[in-house]
């Protein structure tokens, strides 16, 4: 996994060396492999490398030195500190794609078939929920939404429907912040011999671990706070079934064709290296925004899951080390009570938050979920996912907090209330 022996250090340890191996330039830092394919020695070279017998870079598709390494570290922190059954540590494979949604998407089509049934719940990300609603229909794949704080519910529903194969949880859930109670879950699919797939994108391994709780595929938007800087467009598969991984993942992201390349590879790679350093600023900023939005009158309610108001707040607390860098609020309705109005006004009025769709970069990243990355969604999801006009959802950066909140106060004292 690393040219150096990581056994017993720490996970910043981990995100600065993890993955990493040695190269014949011997350069420090491993360079960017800009090939599209490897060499052969010879005619048994190739027979070797396509019946398996022999492992070694083969074509950019398949993966390269950059991919590789990035792919190892995630794997690193995804498991850090985690044992499997036998008390060993616990070991993942992870597969880079070129976005989140390739890997959902290959994970989703490696896993189900025709016929077969995804068990999820409300407040997705708005392309995975349009992934569910407009493309696996079509393959005879659909999905059945419930609310997944009624236990009992998913388990009547797990039960009595044979079909389901998978359940898929996203957690801290977009852009309200709900949380799953992944143990919870987990342990229900388990006793139906069904398998659990879990977004981790917000929460980021350095927060929040789902194969601690019995998760099966872990996929990330690496677009977000893994990459950190807004440079690269990623996604990263991840599993502890290393057959399964190294089969029937492996040909899927191989034929679907959904690869990273070694450019954004390298970037999500030097990116992850200060990834606790940056969660720690990012949570504690998210957590002096959030206070001072509770307070202030042109808000009706802030969703941060560090607040005691948020439904989840003992949750998170069980299975995240920090309420997180995300949060979303509600700007009250003006004299008419149209909230988008005072959306609009408040958007319009910032003048140092970034107004963009995305989030887990350096600065502070601000938009509106109705009109924007949820605007394909159907009026019923939106509602049953609190995807309201008035909702805005906030990556919260590392700007210094003061400024952050003052360009927050500014922008909220222009709406009409
Ligand atoms: C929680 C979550 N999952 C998945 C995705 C999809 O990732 P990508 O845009 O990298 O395909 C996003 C994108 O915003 C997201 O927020």
């Amino acid at each position: 996994m690393s040219n150096k022996n990581l056994e017993n250090k720490g996970f910043s340890t981990h995100c600065i060396h993890a993955g990493q191996k040695a190269n014949e330039s011997r350069s420090h830092i491993t360079p960017i492999y800009a090939s599209s394919t490897y060499l052969m020695d010879d005619a048994q070279y190739g027979v070797d490398l396509f019946t398996g017998k022999r492992d070694a870079y083969v074509y950019g598709r398949f993966g390269n030195p950059n991919t590789n390494e990035v792919e190892d570290k995630i794997a690193a922190l995804e498991t850090y500190g985690l044992k499997n059954t036998a008390g060993e540590p616990l070991q993942a494979k992870a597969i880079l794609h070129a976005s989140g949604m390739a890997a959902i998407s290959t994970c989703l089509l490696a896993s189900l078939t025709s016929g077969n049934k995804i068990l999820t719940h409300f407040s997705l990300y708005g392309g995975t929920q349009e992934l569910l609603d407009k493309v696996l229909p079509a393959l005879n794949i659909e999905a059945t939404h419930c609310d997944f704080k009624q236990l009992d519910e998913v388990e009547k529903q797990l039960a009595s429907d044979k079909t389901i194969q998978l359940v898929y949880i996203e957690t801290p859930a977009n852009p309200s912040l709900a949380c799953v109670d992944i143990e919870a879950i987990c342990a229900l699919a388990k006793k139906y011999g069904i398998i659990v797939m879990c977004d981790n994108t917000f929460a980021t391994p350095y927060l929040q671990q789902p194969f601690a709780f019995g998760v099966d595929y872990i996929i990330h938007s690496t677009t977000k706070f893994l990459n950190g800087h807004g440079t690269a467009i990623g996604g990263v598969l991840l599993g502890t079934d290393l057959d399964m991984m190294n089969t029937k993942m492996t040909k899927h992201h191989r034929l679907l064709g959904g690869n990273g390349n070694a450019f954004d590879a390298f970037l999500l790679n030097t990116g992850i290296k200060t990834l606790a350093l940056r969660m720690d600023k990012h949570c504690s900023n998210a957590e002096q925004v959030a206070h001072f939005l509770e307070q202030h009158k042109a808000v009706e309610k802030v969703n941060y899951l560090g607040l005691a108001s948020h439904e989840d707040y003992a949750l998170a607390k069980k299975q995240m080390k920090h309420a997180g860098a995300m949060l979303s609020f509600e700007v009250k309705g003006g004299t008419d009570n149209y909230r988008y109005e005072n959306a609009k006004l408040f958007i319009n009025h910032l003048k140092l938050s970034t107004h963009a769709v995305s989030l887990g970069t350096v600065d502070t990243l601000i938009s509106h979920p109705a009109s924007t990355t949820h605007a394909g969604v159907t009026p019923e999801i939106k509602e049953q996912s609190g995807i309201s006009d008035g909702l805005i959802r906030m990556s919260v950066g590392l700007e210094n907090v003061e400024d952050i909140i003052d360009d927050l106060e500014n922008a909220l004292n222009h709406c009409n209330i």
